[in-house]
């Protein structure tokens, strides 16, 4: 089964509006010279959205957009949230759930990730479900366990098609923003694993093509050797996204 590799890029709460349309407009730039089927997304901040996905159309950008988070209602009385509809209004066709981030700073649960993956569904956005264990977990030689808990709770109920369409960003917490990273060998672990859970939640062809990506510290010097990694479909990209030169490099390390 081939599938296609994904580079994210996750911006974070960093870039205004004006930053984020100069960077996406250098990627784009950079990305004439890189040949070769990768899906590239970038997920700007909510403000950033409107201005680079007017880039992203007028200027015909390979690079799907993308947001950083989103509410599971369709609209209502919910001061500060945004709903799904109102970013694929925008033109997003992805959405990060669950980053670390948010369920650290924000209290969100597998529950809360999981109607958030329902939700970007529905409204026919695709979910990239972050997942991934602490520090203190993986000493304890416990990962698998725990992200497979996450992956049963945040994946839990959906249609077998939206299933083979879900994009899992495994991102150990303790590689996030740190320059320290699993080998690619234990990532892959974790990825195989991950695939295997929602095989047995939705059946082998459902695993074959959904796909899972690292994230954590991956950097023009490092994304090779996971990319060659077969149950590694791609990469989420924090630090290393805010600049076109290193995240192109790491798109082209996914070309294949
Ligand atoms: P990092 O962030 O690449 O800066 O480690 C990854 C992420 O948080 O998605």
């Amino acid at each position: 089964m081939d599938r296609r590799m994904m580079v994210a890029g996750n911006w974070k709460m960093y870039t205004t509006s004006a930053e984020g349309a100069v960077l996406v407009q250098d990627m784009a730039r950079e990305l004439e010279a890189v040949h070769g089927d990768v899906e590239v997304v970038v997920c700007p901040p909510f403000t950033g959205l409107k201005a680079v996905s007017t880039v992203i159309e007028y200027d015909r950008v390979p690079i799907a957009l993308g947001a950083q988070d989103v509410f599971w209602e369709r609209e209502g009385a919910f001061t500060g949230e945004i709903a799904p509809g109102m970013l694929t209004h925008l033109g997003c066709t992805y959405v990060i759930v669950g980053h670390s981030e948010r369920r650290e700073h924000f209290n969100e649960t597998d529950e809360i990730v999981n109607r958030k993956v329902k939700a970007a569904f529905a409204s026919g956005m695709t979910p990239i479900m972050c997942v991934g264990e602490p520090l203190a977990i993986r000493e304890s030689g416990e990962t698998e366990r725990f992200v497979r808990d996450q992956v049963l709770a945040g994946a839990a109920g959906l249609e077998t098609d939206d299933a083979a369409r879900l994009v899992v960003a495994y991102e150990p917490i303790w590689a996030i923003g740190t320059g320290r990273t699993p080998t690619p060998e234990s990532a892959n672990d974790v990825a195989r694993s991950i695939r295997a859970t929602i095989g047995a939640m939705y059946g082998p062809p459902a695993a074959m093509q959904m796909r899972v990506l690292y994230g954590g510290s991956v950097k023009p010097e490092n994304a090779a050797h996971f990319f060659r990694e077969p149950d590694v479909d791609g990469a989420l990209v924090g630090g290393a996204s805010l600049k076109a030169g290193s995240f192109v490099e790491i798109v082209k390390a996914a070309t294949r």
